[in-house]
């Protein structure tokens, strides 16, 4: 059969908020083809956030078959899968492998008093868990679903993550691994296992939890049905994959202690990679395991980065890339406005789902740049925050890599290396996203190579420097940023319009 001799191939799936993508490299990882589907997020109420798994699994059906049509022998040739996806969401299922209701995301904020109730019944779970709960994460979604849909919260038998529910519709496996379950809040971070403590305080039992791996590791294969559908004669085993910012990391290379990286997508996230478990979760540091043995992560997150260009972009019915052209690719200093980007609330460092975004210091001739200009500053200040709280848990970062669509705004990238003071790395045209990395991890999975053989970082084609002229101006403004919060904590405006969130 000509199958056998086409060489292995390997496929990285990333289910992300936005779309699922597809990643098809050969054994020397040069990507033969990638596929996209779009993905819908629901928003039935203020601060909910949902999406139907049944949705994960259509697109990433139809990303495998627009591979297969455009390189049918090279999908015929796939012998390992690695998978990534969006971190967090809860996918419910009963006895039976079925939905019990549509997956809440990262993005909700809905089980925010929730967090309290799981520190109150366990005083060490900050310290277990690597950060303070917070509303994003899964186990604070499983109190409420307890609370508020008890007969649910009775028929669950499994709790998966995004990209785990689709493994689980892949291989019939109920697996995940250590990066993607770190962000449960149920993993005993430093043990890398499941913690029978954390899981107490949420009600919740261990045999409701998949079974763990590394990120390297396989988890199981395709089932005969699938594989068939797919056209891949060769049951490809699956990687347990990774979280889709551990999964970016080995996209990029980023798994030896002190590589970093930003990603400015939806989210915004400060990544670097530590040779062992170092939490901060005073400043909502994520203290996570990566998806190589032996290795933690840590990461700053904030909820809206482009997330938040893109708003103003619908406010102002103008494309966000038409909004930034207008403002040149120097840098001329802060915006005379201040923004505060907590449109969906914020993690690092504030770790408050309540809090809503603002804009300061706007005047009769503020006008779409001067927003435009703000938005950008005001994104590049909740890197710097991100910054600062890493560097509070001891660690110090030389210079960080760049990925995700915001990347493609020079200036963007620029003010941020102003506002951060560190150089930003441009890799080499290229993916090397956390579908990449996923499929990295399915190549390491199918052939057994040393990790560090294949996790290697992209050549950087550019290197972009903070602006010495306007680094004074810019650190001047992060001080009045910094006051922002404080100075609105305590004003929760969407209670007064839709009464005590449910
Ligand atoms: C990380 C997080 C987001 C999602 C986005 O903690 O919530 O980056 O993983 O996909």
């Amino acid at each position: 059969m000509s199958i056998h001799r086409v060489a292995s191939m390997y496929l990285g799936l990333d289910i992300g908020t936005s779309s699922v993508k597809g990643v098809l490299i050969d054994p020397s990882q040069k990507i033969i083809g990638t596929a996209h589907w779009a993905l819908k997020v629901s928003r039935p109420r203020p601060g909910w956030s949902e999406q139907a798994p049944e949705d994960w699994w259509n697109a990433c059906d139809r990303v495998v078959r627009d591979l297969a049509r455009a390189s049918p022998k090279a999908v015929a040739a796939v012998d390992g899968i690695g998978l990534s996806g969006q971190q967090h969401g809860a996918t419910l299922l009963d006895r039976a492998g079925r939905v019990l209701r549509p997956a809440i995301l990262w993005n909700d904020a809905r089980a925010f008093a929730e967090c309290r109730d799981i520190e109150v019944r366990e005083p060490r779970a900050r310290r277990i868990g690597g950060n303070i709960p917070l509303a994003g994460f899964t186990a604070p979604k499983l109190v409420w679903v307890k609370k508020h849909e008890p007969k649910r919260f009775a028929a669950i038998a499994k709790v998966l993550l995004p990209k785990d529910y689709v493994r689980f519709r892949m291989t019939g496996d109920y697996a995940s691994d250590q990066s993607d379950s770190a962000g449960t809040f149920w993993l005993d971070v430093a043990k890398r296992a499941w913690s029978g403590e954390l899981l107490a305080a949420t009600d919740m039992r261990p045999d409701q939890m998949p079974t763990l791996y590394e990120g390297t590791e396989a988890t199981g294969r395709l089932t005969p049905a699938i594989a068939r559908a797919w056209g891949m004669p060769r049951r490809p085993v699956v990687a347990a994959g990774a979280g889709d910012n551990a999964a970016s990391a080995c996209g990029l290379g980023a798994v030896t202690p002190g590589a970093a990286f930003i990603s400015i997508g939806t989210s915004g996230v400060l990544f670097v990679s530590t040779d062992r478990f170092r939490p901060n979760p005073a400043r909502a540091v994520h203290a996570f395991c990566h998806a190589v043995p032996g290795t933690w992560h840590q990461m700053g997150v904030i909820l809206s980065a482009t997330a938040s260009l893109e708003w103003l972009a619908g406010v102002l019915k103008t494309p966000a890339p038409k909004l930034t052209a207008a403002l040149g690719s120097t840098v001329k200093g802060p915006s005379t406005a201040l923004f505060l980007p907590y449109l969906s609330g914020e993690r690092t460092p504030v770790a408050d789902a309540q809090v809503r975004g603002l804009f300061v210091g706007l005047s009769p001739e503020t006008d779409a740049r001067v927003l435009t200009h703000a938005v950008l500053d005001g994104v590049a200040f909740a890197f710097r925050d991100c910054l600062e709280a890493l560097k509070a848990a001891g660690t110090a970062i030389e210079r960080v890599t760049v990925v995700g669509g915001g990347s493609r705004s020079v200036l963007w990238l620029r003010i941020i290396a102003t506002v951060l003071g560190l150089p930003i790395d441009l890799p080499a045209r290229g993916d090397f996203g956390a579908a990449f990395g996923a499929a990295r991890l399915g190549l390491i999975a199918a052939t057994g190579t040393d990790y560090r053989q294949v996790l290697t970082p992209p050549r950087t084609v550019k290197t972009i420097t903070p602006d010495a002229r306007w680094r004074d101006g810019y650190e001047a403004r992060y001080l009045h940023y910094q006051r922002l919060y404080p100075a609105i904590k305590a004003i929760h405006l969407q209670e007064t319009v839709h009464g005590n969130q449910p």
